[in-house]
């Protein structure tokens, strides 16, 4: 079996990584790849969001199935113009894709499937936006409608600050098209988790929980990030209550898309807020999180390809999803100043003696490799991820490797766990 792996970062160095240890898989790509996924198979540059020139690499590559990373190709409509040239792709099409791509669609989605989620109105007058905030006060959230790399949600401490990101989003079209409609919804309290399923129509099997840690700074301050940690299980969502969570929250969204007739393939990622009230779903994802994906795929006991292949062939129930009963934690290092502005081409040393401790897989993501040396290219460079007995234990390892790894101006959070401790 050929695979094409779409995109560029942790994640996908980890799918890369799991795929790999697949027998079934024979050659596998990348597109575009990093310095750590040329070391599981061969990098193509060709971008993510490059639709004809992933279609062309795919017909010439004679692959068989198409693994696309990040939400941006399946909202462009990956796994459509693959469709049209019968290759497979494990992601949803353009239409079930919008459950990440417009939170107006994705809200509405929500409320006409009965899942729990913040009440909400969606806006595209700047006007009408702002009366509202003053008819709600603050706290309140606003949000862009469309894809906006994971800034565009603005959890709003007073009216003013909502003014502000309505005046960016609405007037000054800070995000482009994706901040012309907007969602204002109430500010939800409480601790995230993140719940994924492998789905194919209304079939699904779960994965365990995790739980990421959006904040740059330690004690969740500072700027929200792509993620900074994240480890599985999350205390917060223990196994036994995996299966009426998916009754919440996986299984109704499946139905309503397969009721529509654009059933869903791929991953269905539950963004969830636990409230007093129980859980709430902040957002859906089409693919894994990142960094979720690395602690998941480092537990997942089983062959990732057929898996895969088993979704978009409609067998999912054939095939067993499990994952190790150990836990497994993911601290990214990222470059000093990220998410701001930061400095690239540092050189990076430690990884082998990091992966000494054979629980210990480095996932890379803003790396280079040139002239034998691997070298910053991103925000967040690393994914330190470790398995262990317990979260204690899990912890310990991946910092002691994280310790072990050198670049100029690195920075790491050094809670990551921290709260699933606590518990
Ligand atoms: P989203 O992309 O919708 O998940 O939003 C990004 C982050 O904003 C979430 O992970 C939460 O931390 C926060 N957030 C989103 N919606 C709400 C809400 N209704 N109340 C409080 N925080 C929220
Ligand atoms: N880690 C959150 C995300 O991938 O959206």
């Amino acid at each position: 079996m050929k695979v094409l792996v779409v995109g560029s970062g942790g994640r996908e160095h980890a799918l890369a990584w799991k795929l790999r240890q697949s027998p079934k898989v024979t050659e596998l790509y990348i597109a575009p790849g990093n310095g750590g996924t040329r070391l599981e198979g061969i990098n193509v540059p060709v971008r993510d969001n490059d639709l004809p020139g992933l279609v062309n690499l795919a017909k010439e590559k004679q692959i068989d199935l198409v693994v696309a990373g990040p939400e941006v190709p399946l909202v462009l409509g990956l796994q459509n113009v693959l469709a049209k040239e019968g290759i497979p792709c494990f992601g949803p099409n353009a239409f079930a894709a919008n459950l990440e791509g417009s939170k107006a669609f994705s809200k509405m989605v929500m409320r006409d499937s009965g899942v729990p989620t913040a009440p909400f109105q969606v806006f595209d007058e700047y006007e009408r936006a702002c009366a509202f905030v003053e008819e709600k006060g603050a706290p309140i959230v606003v949000k862009a409608d469309g894809l906006a790399a994971g800034k565009g949600v603005v959890v709003a401490g007073t009216k003013e600050e909502a003014f502000e990101a309505l005046e960016a989003m609405m007037v000054k079209r800070e995000f482009g098209s994706a901040g012309e409609r907007v969602v204002i919804e109430e500010a939800l309290g409480g601790e995230e988790a993140s719940f994924l399923a492998f789905c194919s129509g209304e079939e699904y099997a779960l994965l365990p929980s995790s739980q990421d840690h959006k904040a740059i700074g330690e004690g969740d301050t500072g700027p929200n990030t792509g993620g900074m940690g994240a480890y599985s299980p999350a205390p917060i969502l223990p196994s036994e209550k995996y299966e009426e969570t998916a009754e919440l929250c996986i299984k109704p969204i499946l139905k309503h898309l397969a009721a529509k007739g654009e059933p869903f393939t791929g991953i269905l990622y539950a963004g969830l807020m636990y409230t007093e009230n129980g859980p709430s779903v902040l957002e859906y994802n089409v693919r894994f999180g990142d960094p979720e994906c690395q602690p998941l795929l480092m537990r997942l006991d089983g062959d990732l390809a057929e898996i895969m292949m088993a979704c978009v062939e409609g067998r999912l129930s054939e095939v067993e999803v499990k994952a190790k009963a150990e836990t497994a934690i993911c601290v990214v290092m990222s470059a000093g100043g990220y998410p701001g502005s930061y400095e690239k081409g540092m050189e990076i040393t430690g990884i082998e003696e990091a992966e000494k401790d054979d629980k210990v897989k480095v996932f890379q993501a803003g790396t280079t490799y040139d002239n034998d040396r691997t070298l910053s290219s991103g925000g967040r460079v690393l994914g330190v991820t470790a398995l262990g007995g317990d979260l204690a234990d899990a912890k310990a390892r991946a910092y002691k490797a994280v310790e072990r790894i050198s670049f100029e101006k690195s920075y790491y959070r050094r809670d990551i766990g921290d709260k699933g401790l606590k518990k």
